[in-house]
């Protein structure tokens, strides 16, 4: 097979066939072609699309180019959860132990923070010796004996999707959403899943903020799970502010714990329980949604998801006295700043693609894949879009190394967070849900 062929058909808008797809992944992850070349057919498919079948194939090729975990003879649902990623988005770290909890194997397979977004994998390394370094091997032996592992993508998982991606990155390639769906779907369909929810976001600080478009994407991944015979269903949920209270890794993990401990905001709560109620119902564990989050609520409030978690940061090398007391064991940032109300009015915007640069700034993020992270550093954000304020109410807390971090802090916040006098309606926290029937208003029956 020419590669100049297939870039030269796509080109032109032309077809390429799934066994050209196939052989084209294979082939790249075998180092067979060079990355100038590739570069030229992602623009040509950047532009002129691919057919579903074309997008299939090239997700089988990437699948198909590692090894994968196999859980037959399990006798347990198998499902995961993917989110396209946010701010303050932390659900996977209550989900994973709650859903372990209640008869799910959950192998969890996370990634790291990169530019606005923050990532998992981040967030659970600010637990004091958490190793997300697990083999294949390692997450399988895990998942078979506690019912769950929380890791990265190893080398082992869809090599050609890890090439592929980090030149899509250095070409402007990303957006695609044909090339999107078979890189996500590559990588969850090797952890061996009987069932995948997909949290798929939509607002301003999401990957993809137009609604329309992340509708489409959320139809291309569930249609790729259903035809590899796992059942996918996707929540459409909002991002256009960021999720909860915490903005920040080690922030972030407290915020899990509270959940479990039965507490911490609302909104963290309820699309965690809803992502949750999605995966029990598929696992066959709940006959309905009502009744998945009546186990869900039960398994926080028995202290038996708290529990699990403490087991699973154990199993990883963490220090499970995290569990009982946050603050004395994540990294505490030296330095906090309140920020308050410069007026009274209604909150207008929160807007989280500015609180994720202002995390980078504080030195919490990553500009590239090699930047290190600062685990202590972060927001928590007080108000909420729509919300009424008065004068001198705290709006924010910076959390920073140091002075320099605290005024990076408070620009980020001073643009992110306006109040104006207009009444404001945030839409709502899950929007809709996509199956293979169709998408549908979210409702909890
Ligand atoms: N996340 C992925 O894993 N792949 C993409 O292409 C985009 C986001």
């Amino acid at each position: 097979m020419h590669l100049l062929d297939l870039i030269t058909r796509k080109r032109d808008g032309g077809r390429i066939t799934p066994d050209e797809w196939r052989a084209f992944a294979a082939g790249y992850a075998a180092g067979r072609y060079p990355d100038y070349q590739v570069s030229a057919l992602l623009m040509a498919v950047f532009f002129r699309g691919m057919d579903a079948d074309e997008g299939f194939a090239l997700m089988q090729g990437m699948l198909e180019s590692g090894g994968r975990l196999d859980f037959k003879g399990l006798g347990k649902p198998v499902i995961d959860k993917h989110s396209t990623g946010g701010v303050g988005d932390k659900t996977s770290i209550p989900l994973a132990p709650l859903l372990a909890t209640l008869g799910v194997a959950v192998p969890m397979m996370s990634g790291r923070g990169l530019g606005h977004t923050g990532g998992t994998l981040d967030k659970l390394e600010a637990i004091p010796g958490f190793n997300t370094r697990l083999s294949l091997a390692e997450a399988k032996a895990q998942v078979e004996r506690l019912g769950c592992a929380l890791i990265g993508q190893t080398g082992e998982i869809a090599p050609a999707d890890k090439k592929l991606y980090a030149l899509r990155d250095a070409t402007a390639t990303v957006e695609a959403i044909p090339l999107i769906a078979a890189s996500i779907m590559s990588k969850k369909l090797a952890e061996g899943l009987t069932g995948l929810v997909l949290d798929v976001k939509t607002g301003s600080g999401s990957f993809m903020p137009e609604f329309d478009r992340a509708t489409q994407l959320a139809q291309t991944m569930v249609a790729i799970g259903e035809r590899c015979g796992c059942p996918t269903v996707a929540l459409m949920t909002s991002m256009h502010h960021p999720l909860g209270v915490a903005c920040g890794n080690a922030l972030e993990i407290e915020e899990s714990l509270d959940i479990l401990h039965g507490g911490g905001p609302a909104d963290t709560r309820e699309v965690t329980v809803a992502l949750g109620a999605e995966m029990l119902v598929l696992g066959r564990l709940a006959p309905n949604h009502g009744e998945a989050r009546r186990q869900l609520e039960s398994a926080i409030a028995d202290g038996s998801a708290l529990e699990m978690f403490r087991r699973i940061v154990e199993a990883q090398g963490g220090d499970p006295r995290v569990v009982d007391d946050p603050r004395g064991v994540l990294p505490q940032a030296p330095r906090q700043s309140v920020v308050t109300a410069p007026r009274a009015g209604a909150v207008q915007t929160v807007a989280p693609r500015v609180i994720g640069r202002g995390i980078i700034a504080l030195g919490g993020g990553r500009l590239t894949m090699e930047d290190t992270v600062d685990p202590a550093v972060g927001f928590h954000i007080l108000v909420r879009p729509g919300q009424g304020v008065t004068r001198g109410q705290p709006l924010a807390v910076i959390y920073a190394r140091d002075d320099a971090g605290i005024d990076a802090g408070k620009a980020c916040l001073a643009s992110a967070i306006t109040i104006g006098d207009e009444d404001f309606v945030p839409p709502p926290l899950v929007s809709h849900r996509v199956t293979a029937a169709g998408v549908e208003e979210y409702g909890d029956g």
